[in-house]
């Protein structure tokens, strides 16, 4: 098997380039074309994937501030309130970026599932056992998917607006709370335990991803495959484990 069979395989998905059909059907008997094509789906399925990574990374980045004490963290909160003033009015940037990741998290959903049902609908009765074998991760990405969509809303009502977090303070012109809102929330073992949850189904949602990206890409070549895949690897693993460890420390008591 080449590197493209094994790479379509893996993914599960519809092949971008339509096979042949035999000589004697004819050119009039042509195979239906579906739209939106294939090769928009995969397109769109890795270009919002690989926008989502980029925030997660950043955010992940972001986070670790924690550790620099409270100060730190809530100047940095700020900032990403008023970040472009005055150039820009405050929080233009902020509302421009929620925009974009609300955009990307929806089409994302959108082409995913679409190649999901088109895989399944072109397999049909002819699904081998050898297709349904894979990686666990790999036939945990629907699930791992639906957890992370459930944990944004969550994150979002907990964090950002308050309405799930009882000791909730929010921002001011001059101020943010950020830590105060982190740290009563991580003190709830329920949602210190949702948080460690949810990061490690990033984790696995990331590094399978990464590697599908590669696949949608056309980054097939036997040598560059086994680096992409330690990339995916240390990226979903380090992502994870730098999230993971903020609810973990509060619950320890090393950050309050
Ligand atoms: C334990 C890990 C995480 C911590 C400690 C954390 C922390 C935070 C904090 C403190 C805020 C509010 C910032 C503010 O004051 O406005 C926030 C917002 C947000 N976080 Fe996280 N985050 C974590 C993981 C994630 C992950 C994995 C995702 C994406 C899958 C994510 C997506 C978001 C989003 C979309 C917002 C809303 C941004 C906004 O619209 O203002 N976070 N996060």
């Amino acid at each position: 098997m080449t590197n493209v069979d094994q790479a379509v395989l893996e993914r599960g998905r519809v092949a971008t380039a339509q096979a042949p059909l035999p000589a004697e059907h004819g050119p009039r008997l042509r195979q239906k074309r579906v739209r939106p094509a294939n090769w928009v789906l995969n397109a769109t399925a890795a270009v919002t994937g690989t926008l989502l990574a980029l925030f997660v990374t950043i955010h992940m980045v972001g986070n670790l501030k924690v550790f620099a004490g409270a100060d730190a963290f809530n100047s940095y909160a700020h900032w990403l309130r008023v970040v472009g003033y005055p150039l820009l009015p405050e929080m233009s940037l902020l509302w421009i970026v929620r925009f974009v990741m609300a955009g990307a998290i929806i089409l994302h959903i959108w082409a995913t599932l679409l190649i999901r049902y088109r895989g399944a609908k072109q397999r049909g009765a002819r699904r081998s056992p050898m297709m349904r074998a894979g990686s666990i991760i790999s036939r945990l990405m629907l699930t791992t998917g639906l957890v992370l969509l459930v944990f944004i809303i969550i994150h979002i009502l907990d964090l950002t607006t308050g309405h799930i977090n009882g000791s909730f303070l929010s921002p001011t012109a001059t101020e943010s709370f950020a830590y105060e809102n982190l740290i009563a929330s991580f003190q709830r073992p329920l949602f210190a335990g949702v948080y460690v949850f949810s990061m490690l189904a990033l984790a696995a949602h990331l590094i399978h991803g990464l590697w599908l990206i590669a696949t949608d890409l056309g980054i097939t070549g036997g040598r560059i495959r086994p680096i992409w895949k330690a990339v995916g690897y240390s990226l979903g693993v380090v992502v994870a484990a730098v999230n993971l460890s903020i609810p973990v420390a509060v619950q320890l008591g090393v950050l309050a």
